[in-house]
């Protein structure tokens, strides 16, 4: 994939009305809808700063959550009040995506002015890429923006198609995640050290596959790590495990042998009774788990190895937890790895979703290099796939 795209500096924006796709997919407090983290948002602001400052009128849009059509529960205007918050100016807020007010609302916007139309998921076109539906957005604005990180794995009406309309850029936050990721996997500073953490192996072989070709060391900890040991032939008890997975995971032992990879498990673990937050940790031999008992951490020589070859990286990418990080007696592993990214000189990049939030739970999100906001998008980004949301934007 081409990471070289042109960027809101690259295309005059001056009195234009731009339309700009964020991913404002907040999370939202159940009763009351108020927005819990709004990292997303404040990560959007230096791109609408930028095109405010330039005199472009701003059409915000994005979705928020999986709605099946329009429905109040899933409106964006918490987003617009806090967005305007931030700001420190009105955001007017569309009542639709493309229908009569958001025609005039947009009609009606002046150089300088932001609004924002309603969850472009109300739409039924949205997810299925309807060209009708992004010719309709399009026709909204002359100049489409995407800064919607966390969404460029969708092509979706908003996130793609809209492209085939309009011409299109990037926004700085994507041309960021763009740089830095894309960097540290077509040119690394080298050794590249990838963790790779979280429940499932299933959902991070496309990952694993393709750091097997660039990666100097892969580490793997978390749930992930016991379908590994039982491939390997140690005693898993009562721990998470994928036995439709098994042979992969001794395959990929085998290739990470053949290709030169180091590849490190943990050697000792953290286990507990039960899956609970008040259970009594144990440290156990990562190879003889008894049968009564699960993994749910990795444990102090593993984390000794394991920081030891972040200390001597050039780059590290991670992606998933450690442990069960959010029961406090099970996040030392997970605290221990983010502390050792957060005392290398090597470049170290976040992947979205459990990592990042982890990272940010344990207070060490301001000494990380970079952390991506996209869940699903970094890691599909980390699996080297072509993303729609990225391969519609011009090149540079
Ligand atoms: C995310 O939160 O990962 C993005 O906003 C994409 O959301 P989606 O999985 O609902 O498409």
């Amino acid at each position: 994939m081409n990471y070289n795209k042109k960027t809101v500096k690259d295309i005059e924006v001056k009195g234009k009305k731009v339309l700009l796709r964020c991913d404002f997919n907040v999370p939202q407090e159940k009763a009351t809808g108020a927005i819990t983290d709004d990292k997303r948002i404040v990560a959007a602001l230096p791109t609408i700063q930028y095109l405010l400052s330039q005199g472009a009128a701003v059409i915000a849009c994005s979705h928020l959550g999986k709605p099946k059509g329009p429905d109040p529960v899933f409106s964006l205007t918490p987003v617009a009040k806090r967005l305007s918050e931030l700001l420190g100016q009105p955001v007017e807020m569309a009542a639709d995506v493309v229908g009569p007010d958001a025609q005039a609302k947009a009609a009606a916007l002046q150089p300088g002015q932001i609004m924002l139309l309603e969850n472009t998921r109300f739409e039924p076109g949205e997810t299925k890429n309807d060209p009708a539906l992004a010719k309709a957005m399009a026709g909204l604005a002359e100049v489409y923006v995407s800064d919607a990180f966390g969404s460029v794995h969708r092509a979706h009406a908003s996130t793609a198609g809209v492209a085939d309309y309009l011409p299109a850029v990037s926004g700085f936050l994507i041309a960021k995640e763009l740089e830095i990721m894309g960097g540290a996997l077509a040119n690394p500073k080298r050794p590249l050290v990838a963790i790779l953490g979280g429940a499932k192996v299933s959902s991070k072989i496309g990952v694993i596959n393709h750091l097997l070709d660039i990666a100097d060391t892969i580490i793997v900890g978390g749930g992930m790590t016991y379908t590994f040991i039982k491939a390997m032939g140690g005693s898993v008890g009562t721990s998470l495990l994928e036995p439709d997975w098994l042979d992969y995971c001794r395959d990929m032992v085998a290739k990470a042998k053949e290709k030169g990879v180091q590849l490190l498990l943990p050697e000792d673990t953290v286990c507990a009774a039960e899956f609970s937050a008040d259970a009594a940790p144990e440290l156990v031999d990562t190879m003889a788990i008894p049968d009564n008992r699960m993994g749910m951490d990795i444990g102090p020589k593993t984390v000794a190895r394991f920081s030891d070859a972040v200390k001597d990286a050039g780059t590290v990418i991670w992606n998933g937890p450690m442990g069960v990080f959010e029961f406090p007696a099970f996040a030392e592993g997970t605290r221990a790895v983010a502390k050792a990214l957060a005392d290398t000189n090597a470049i170290t990049i976040v992947g979205g979703g459990d990592s990042a939030a982890a990272v940010a739970q344990l207070g060490f999100a301001d000494q990380m290099t970079h952390i991506s906001t996209g869940g699903g998008a970094s890691l599909e980004f980390l699996e080297g796939k072509a993303l729609p949301g990225v391969t519609c934007l011009m090149d540079a």
